[in-house]
């Protein structure tokens, strides 16, 4: 069945890495080399548009009110292309999407764009498709935005190169565990080095990277016993670990790719200090940005925010908690 107007709307929350995703198994295909686990992340929340129109000679992306620039449309083309190609109808569309963070979080999300278009895209071209389709959808344009479709705690499996299907699994619902995500914005401009961009150069010319993809599956594994039974200090030394092995590798690189700040090493030392002087419970991770990420119980939220706040470079925090999966609006 068609989308009776040919056109739908859905919204989606950001996700972060709890074991890292760093690596393609699959470059075409866009396959990740190791597998990751995650927490959707409520409020961090994307919204888009999709409107399949007759008229139009080609698909048309504009992103916070702006045009997107061609780069970014043509990822956004190549899902289109997938989702007319299943469809049967050869019609482009116009892809609206709007970032709701708080205002300039410095957090723009492919994860989540990715997966509200996927949602969107197949429901105005009246694809009957499950979430685990729209989640392999999502993932070849962008492999965290596979885990953005399902809520709580989600895993997405390395893969095997040619298997074409690969999409996330949700492991635990958002009600499993009432963790909560404090984010330390340390920088307002985008990344220097996209993450694919990123992680080919590493494949290609970091000496860490088999040892990098030989180790993750034990650390994921870990990641996940930690989520499985609740247990804060055994999934943080967790992810801790995968942090900062997936950024060792990728600084390895030649040249190698660094993605700190100064802010975001402060921030990481603050938090350290904090747990090894104070007993604070919390840990840290970091993605392909500046940003820190310190994962606490509800209890300690005051006292983490309050830290980063206090912490030289850092210019706000933002406490997030575990969202629920893609939806239509
Ligand atoms: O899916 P991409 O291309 O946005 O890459 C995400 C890479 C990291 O954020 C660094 C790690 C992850 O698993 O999300």
């Amino acid at each position: 069945m068609k989308g009776s107007s040919g056109e739908a709307r859905a919204e989606a929350f950001a996700n972060i890495a709890l074991a890292k995703y760093w690596g393609k198994a699959d470059v075409p295909l866009n396959l990740p080399a190791v597998p990751s686990i995650s927490i959707t992340l409520d409020p961090l929340r994307t919204e888009t548009h999709v409107r399949f129109d007759p008229d139009l000679e080609r698909d048309g992306f504009e992103l916070d009110q702006v045009s997107a620039e061609e780069g970014e449309r043509r990822r956004v083309e190549a899902l289109l292309d997938q989702v007319r190609a299943e469809a049967g109808m050869t019609e482009r569309a116009r892809v609206v999407s709007r970032n709701h963070f708080p205002t300039a979080a410095g957090l723009a999300s492919s994860a989540s764009g990715f997966a509200a278009l996927a949602a969107a895209a197949r429901a105005a071209a009246g694809l009957d498709w499950d979430t685990k389709r729209i989640s392999s959808l999502a993932r070849q344009a962008s492999a965290s935005a596979a885990r953005s479709v399902f809520g709580g705690f989600v895993e997405l499996p390395a893969g095997e190169p040619g298997d074409a299907d690969l999409a996330a699994r949700p492991l635990f619902a958002e009600q499993h565990w009432d963790l909560c995500v404090v984010v330390a914005v340390t920088a307002e401009a985008r990344k220097p080095v996209g993450s694919t961009r990123g992680m080919n150069h590493t494949r290609n010319t970091s000496p860490y990277y088999r040892p990098w993809v030989d180790a993750a599956p034990a650390l994921a594994e870990r990641v996940r016993a930690g989520v499985a039974h609740r247990d804060l200090p055994s999934l943080g030394a967790a992810m801790e670990q995968s942090t900062l092995a997936m950024h060792a590798c990728a600084m390895a690189a030649d040249p190698g790719i660094l993605y700190w700040q100064p802010a975001t090493l402060s921030a990481i030392h603050a938090l350290r200090a904090a747990r090894e002087q104070d007993g604070l419970q919390a840990w840290l991770t970091v993605d392909a940005g500046p940003h820190v990420k310190a994962l606490c119980a509800e209890s300690d939220v005051d006292h983490v925010k309050t830290l980063l706040d206090g912490t030289e470079g850092v210019l706000r925090t933002l406490v997030c908690r575990p969202g629920s999966g893609v939806k239509l609006v």
